[in-house]
């Protein structure tokens, strides 16, 4: 665990201490939306400088920084053209290193998003696989293939890219190009060792900056069977998630992370990973593994409704799958791909009596978002009421939690974008269908009015709504009873909770009431229902999701103290 000590000075420092990462609150910062300090509408790297103080008083223990690399922003910054460099709208690498001093010097680590699936096509690397045409080397970094039909004008597959339409684009003489994301990201031939070579470099170049861990886009994706003839998708449809489908989660990505953990491993203390994996539960433990990246990404409880049983069945799963790879459990509500759980939870319950008894929290939620935020009405008193209970709870959890900016401040997504003022490619590639992404991407409100809601001097790259106004940072500062203040006395007491990672289930006689225990006798009870839930007398709640009157309102959390003197 992270430890900090005070210098002589006064000022902190890092302890060196190769597990800090196993019980770390994370926090993920999406540059482009935190702070902007030179008022270009965008956020910067001065921006999130100028506001270290705020991060250390949050008391996390790590910062995540989303893509900061020079981008055509064709997906907000994971159209990665320069990896090793910052793009001059959000920065330079001098100001990256006074970043990571100034966290460092408050006893809070630094995470980079590294993106290997794909380049942007302005990558030089690409740009040079264009000019060099058929055959060179140079398009041997990517994956080119002639395409299909008597002149070859058909892609070579029928595959569909995860943002909406086909996977192929073509190029001038006529070859194509695969793209699993945006036209403008091209995926990266994994098969070649000079693009392996390279991301080493990139890895080495960022941890001798200082940098004290990855977050690994797309992991489980690099690697592909791209042998002929290739199957259409249905024949895809129909190969298990094994280790051996051609071109997800395949055993022989293992290989590349086997040799990342050798270049974290040469570090003292040893660079950390997490792995973003959407691959089948039992096969996490391989991304999670000492061996390979260490952790991985569990989104279970992003994907749940508020539900106590939910809730019970993924938390004791995933703890049961951390324990079997040797890492710690992660958990995440929200993040900059998903809509935010204050408004998640401010849907009608899809699974638990809602109009869409079939329906997912995320399929309830693009809904909400393809009705711009009209149908159905949002709870929003509700959702902020259940997104409080479900963090508080969040963070009694053994294992690390990854916060998403603003969440602590209990912003909902906005669907109050226009469409001509929309950004995320999911949106265009759908031709609008689905909504995108860009609701939980919006820059953050610090003051109550003012230009950009104190976002910076010069207006926001989004439209920020006016109900901000009421979640700015500076209100929410002063009232003891807002969603930042919760955050912040709950992360200075969760130091207590970090003793061990057992949790043990104390039955509560209630359906709707989870219960458990953590070392030293720490108790975190939440209320899923309605209906009050008594507690003992003798309970010293110390940090309570709503007001506490002696009994656990519905959809409330409380952390309960050890008895005896504190
Ligand atoms: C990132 C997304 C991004 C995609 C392609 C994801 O997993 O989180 O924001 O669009 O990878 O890089």
């Amino acid at each position: 665990m992270a430890q900090l000590l005070a210098e002589p000075t006064g000022t902190a420092f890092l302890h060196d201490d190769a597990s800090w990462w196993r019980q770390a609150v994370v926090y993920q910062i999406y540059p482009r939306s935190f702070a902007d300090a030179n008022g270009d509408g965008t956020g910067d790297l001065a921006g999130i400088c100028a506001r270290v103080d705020y991060l250390a008083g949050l008391g996390i223990d790590a910062v995540w920084l989303s893509p900061f690399y020079p981008s055509a922003l064709a997906d907000g910054g994971y159209d990665v053209a320069d990896y090793r460099d910052v793009d001059p709208r959000i920065g330079t690498l001098d100001d990256f290193d006074a970043l990571v001093a100034a966290l460092h010097a408050r006893g809070i680590r630094v995470i980079v998003d590294i993106v290997p699936n794909h380049t942007s096509n302005l990558h030089a690397w690409f740009q040079e696989a264009l000019a060099a045409g058929r055959g060179s080397a140079a398009r041997e970094r990517y994956i080119f293939r002639d395409g299909t039909g008597p002149d070859g004008s058909l892609p070579p597959t029928d595959w569909v890219s995860m943002f909406g339409g086909p996977a192929w684009e073509r190029v001038p003489d006529g070859q194509w190009y695969l793209h699993n994301f945006a036209v403008e990201q091209p995926d990266l031939n994994w098969a070649n060792p000079e693009v392996r070579a390279d991301f080493v470099t990139t890895l080495r170049f960022w941890a001798d900056r200082g940098v004290d861990g990855f977050r690994i886009d797309v992991a489980h994706m690099l690697t592909k069977d791209l042998s002929e003839p290739l199957p259409s998708t249905a024949q895809l449809a129909l190969i298990p998630k094994d280790g051996n489908h051609p071109l997800v989660d395949r055993d022989d990505v293992q290989e590349v992370y086997a040799e990342w953990r050798e270049v974290f491993n040469s570090y003292d203390p040893p660079r950390t990973a997490v792995a973003e994996a959407w691959v089948n539960p039992a096969r996490v433990p391989l991304y999670a593994s000492p061996t390979s990246l260490g952790q991985a990404f569990n989104f279970d409880l992003l994907l749940a409704d508020f539900d106590a049983g939910q809730f019970r069945d993924i938390i004791t799963a995933s703890l049961d799958l951390a324990a079997r790879s040797g890492s710690s459990s992660t958990w995440v509500l929200s993040n900059h791909d998903v809509v935010r759980h204050a408004t998640r939870y401010a849907l009608s319950s899809p699974r638990t009596g809602g109009q869409h008894p079939d329906a997912t929290p995320a399929s309830a939620a693009s809904a909400w978002l393809r009705s711009r935020g009209a149908d159905p009405a949002l709870d929003r008193e509700r959702g902020e009421r259940r997104a409080r209970a479900a963090t508080l709870l969040m963070l009694g959890l053994p294992g690390s939690a990854y916060l998403y900016q603003g969440e602590e401040l209990g912003l909902h997504e906005v669907a109050e974008i226009p469409d001509e003022q929309r950004q995320d490619p999911t949106f265009f590639r759908t031709g609008g269908a689905e909504i995108g992404r860009d609701g939980c991407r919006v820059p953050l409100p610090w003051t109550p009015g003012g230009t950009s809601f104190g976002f910076g001097p010069g207006g926001a790259h989004l439209p920020q709504p006016a109900w901000f106004t009421d979640h700015a940072v500076a209100l929410e500062d002063r009232d003891p009873d807002s969603t930042l203040s919760l955050y912040r006395r709950a992360l200075a007491l969760r130091h207590a909770l970090r003793a061990d990672e057992r949790l043990t289930w104390i039955e509560t006689g209630r359906e709707d009431v989870l219960r458990f225990a953590r070392p030293g006798g720490w108790e975190v009870v939440t209320n899923f229902g309605t209906q009050d839930y008594p507690l003992e007398p003798t309970a010293d709640v110390v940090v309570s999701s709503s007001e506490f009157t002696g009994t656990l309102a519905g959809e409330s959390t409380v952390w309960i103290a050890p008895e005896g003197p504190s």
